[in-house]
């Protein structure tokens, strides 16, 4: 370490860093949870540099027990972290040469901490994406299972919020899973380029000693070394690529909240929400909120914020690594943290959602929702579909003034408005005959959904963990 400055850099300066502009640039206080990441990649540099001649093989194996002391140091809550060494780099570097003396400086031979931090980075999301996947696919098979069991459950469709047509709760839970499948594939394809490994691209411009990066990328597990020193060390697109997948998700995860809001109030009252995820009112005795869909929309803004943040972090840096790039961790964190909890959040909860078939059922039937149906039917007995859609805006109207649905009028009610209504009108005004009839590939009629839901089954297993 430098006289003046007692940094690691400090050779060529003159006079210490002032106090503030230290506190201001160190990254420790957040950084230091890339330690196990920072650890796990210096043990594989550290094991190449042996192979290819540059380490000794003694000094290789005291930097690997220097690390995995320090490793169990961190673990124990015994590291002193120091902002003064700056990153969790410098503070494992500097405690390393503490304990093993010489050999610890020797670590860095060959690499840079722009190289270094670039690949810890890409080593965390690679952990953290493979558990955030086990938590979407505990989701989606409980929606699968939520599905299958409802296949035959009606509810009113809604478009503009206004009963439209009767579905089944199966089929609503499966377009919810549909979302998910498309989250998934963007979750496991932003891994391909999550999963390259930067080091060895030092400072920029690649190292003078003999390293051999492939076989660092595969002690490391990466698919591959990075092709370009430049874009190596200052390359984010994969936390970018990891944050809009959060968006994405986040607003599909904010729109089924939306809905669990609507539906366990009085005014839906289509399910209930087990208490174990809901809480009271401090001066509402009869009130129940639900808080656990009511935050995960709250939590969408954070992750779309953390989405715009790392766009506008990097999109006026010139190559190579800039000391912006610092900035790309704190957005990174909460967005896979966020996202973590929020699909936990939602696989524990859906399961547990109880619909009200009743009050369902009662719901698709006041809203004059087999309407279409009424006009289909005039349509198959040779009434254009025009016409037919002006009786039954006639029809609908009769309905509102006498307080009746379609399938509570009399046949001669319904004769005043076409002569070719007869007694198997019947059969396509009822909800279940209107949900069964829509009886093709994506439809909601019960056996559709339970195709669908098998579908889905087989396709979700296909896909393996980490693949
Ligand atoms: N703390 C820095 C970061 O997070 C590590 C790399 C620092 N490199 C440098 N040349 N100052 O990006």
């Amino acid at each position: 370490m430098s006289q003046a400055t007692n940094q690691s850099w400090g050779g060529r300066f003159s006079e210490p860093t002032d106090a503030f502009v230290a506190r201001f640039t160190a990254s420790v206080n957040f950084d230091q949870r890339l330690a196990p990441q920072d650890i796990q990649g210096s043990i594989a540099h550290a094991t190449m540099l042996a192979r290819v001649g540059v380490l000794t093989d003694d000094e290789r194996d005291a930097i690997i027990n220097g690390l995995n002391e320090i490793q169990g140091e961190i673990e124990r809550g015994e590291f002193n972290w120091s902002v003064p060494l700056e990153d969790v780099h410098m503070n494992i570097e500097a405690r390393l040469t503490e304990k093993i003396g010489i050999t610890g400086k020797k670590l860095h031979t060959g690499r840079s901490r722009n190289d270094q931090v670039a690949t810890d980075i890409r080593l965390f999301m690679r952990d953290e994406i493979d558990v955030i996947e086990v938590e979407l696919k505990r989701l989606r098979e409980g929606m699968i299972e939520l599905a299958d069991r409802e296949a035959e459950t009606i509810m009113p469709g809604f478009t503009h919020l206004q009963t439209a047509q009767p579905v089944t709760f199966g089929h609503h839970i499966l377009a919810w899973q549909e979302m998910l499948a498309r989250d998934h594939e963007r979750l496991l394809d932003c891994r391909k380029r999550v999963n390259v490994m930067p080091l060895g691209a030092a400072a920029l411009a690649g190292t003078t000693y003999p390293i051999d990066r492939h076989v660092t990328a595969e002690l490391l597990g990466f698919d591959r070394p990075t092709e370009n020193s430049l874009d190596a060390v200052s390359d984010r697109d994969f936390a970018i690529e990891f944050t809009s997948f959060a968006s994405i998700l986040l607003m599909h995860l904010s729109r089924m909240s939306e809905e669990l809001v609507l539906w366990t109030s009085a005014q839906f009252n289509f399910i209930d929400l087990p208490d174990r995820f809901c809480t009271g009112s401090s001066i509402m005795p009869q009130k129940k909120n639900p808080d656990v869909p009511e935050l995960v929309r709250g939590k969408t803004g954070r992750v779309y914020g953390h989405l715009m943040s790392l766009l506008t972090l990097m999109k006026s840096q010139p190559l190579a690594y800039n000391k912006d790039n610092q900035e790309d961790k704190e957005p990174l964190f909460d967005a896979v943290d966020t996202v973590r909890d929020c699909l936990k959040a939602f696989a524990d909860m859906v399961p547990a959602i109880e619909p009200k078939k009743a009050s369902m059922y009662e719901a698709a039937r006041r809203g004059f929702s087999t309407a279409t149906d009424l006009a289909d039917y005039l349509v198959r007995k040779g009434v254009a579909f025009r016409d037919a859609h002006e009786i039954v805006g006639q029809s609908v109207a009769y309905g509102l003034k006498s307080e009746k649905d379609l399938s509570e009028m009399s046949l001669d009610e319904l004769k005043q408005f076409s002569d070719t209504i007869e007694q198997d009108v019947f059969e396509v005004l009822t909800l279940e005959g209107s949900v069964a009839a829509r009886n093709h590939i994506g439809g909601t009629a019960p056996n559709q959904v339970r195709a669908a839901a098998q579908r889905a089954r087989e396709t979700l297993s296909a896909l393996k963990a980490g693949a």
